[in-house]
């Protein structure tokens, strides 16, 4: 049992809201910010091939920029930090051995070890590919990683914004994606709340354990 760690995350889970307006006077520490994008990082991916790019929009301009992009939301410019987390288009053959090397690498084992593996991630990405879900498949990974940056921003008294609401045609242009191989999906503003974003007491609405969990 560690009752006041469950009682700690749950009250920050409770905490957490999705920001409307941020305190533009507020900056994440250069300490808190890495331990954010070590979040990302870290984040569990099929088969851990990482299919992902994370851009960190630190750029006043491109921020300006983006905004009649993202439905105008004030978000983009106030919050401390934007991400903008992108999928790799195409995961192919060549990105396995790449990432068979780099687990050789990492782990010292040799590469001849590791071919079975190889030929299983070639094999699944072999049929994404054929059914044109590459992409889509490479997207949930992101979402996963964006799950992980907004449980790890909560317990961390920091707040976000998860932005679904983007033209991901003209994130792509602006940020130039499509020519690395990826395309943006979801953006997330980080930073702390201003004191006059109304939205934060708003009371939570959730279903009920009844209706989500199923025990079998
Ligand atoms: C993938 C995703 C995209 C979202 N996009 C936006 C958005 O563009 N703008 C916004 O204000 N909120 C956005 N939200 C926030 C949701 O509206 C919010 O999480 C939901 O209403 C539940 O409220 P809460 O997070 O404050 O508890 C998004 C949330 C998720 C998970």
């Amino acid at each position: 049992m560690n009752t006041e760690m469950n009682k700690l995350l749950e009250k920050q889970l409770l905490w957490r809201y999705a920001t409307k307006r941020f305190d533009p006077s507020r900056a994440i520490s250069t300490e808190d910010w890495n331990t954010l994008e070590e979040s990302l990082r870290l984040a569990p991916s099929s088969f851990g091939l990482q299919p992902w790019k994370f851009v960190v929009v630190t750029d006043k301009t491109t921020r300006e920029a983006l905004r009649p992009h993202s439905w105008n939301q004030p978000q983009i410019v106030e919050a401390s930090h934007l991400i903008v987390l992108a999928a790799q288009k195409s995961v192919g053959p060549s990105d396995v051995d790449s990432f068979i090397d780099y687990i050789s690498e990492v782990r010292g084992v040799p590469t001849s070890a590791l071919s079975d593996y190889s030929g299983m991630m070639k094999g699944f990405l072999d049929a994404l590919a054929s059914n044109g879900t590459c992409e889509a498949w490479a997207t949930h990974q992101v979402y996963l990683a964006l799950g992980m940056l907004l449980s790890t921003a909560s317990m961390l008294g920091i707040d976000t914004c998860p932005l679904e609401g983007i033209d991901a045609t003209k994130y792509n242009e602006l940020l130039n994606l499509p020519e690395q191989g990826y395309s943006a999906k979801v953006a997330c503003a980080l930073g702390y709340r201003s004191p006059n974003d109304q939205s934060s007491a708003f009371k939570k609405v959730r279903y009920s354990r009844a209706k989500i969990f199923q025990s079998v």
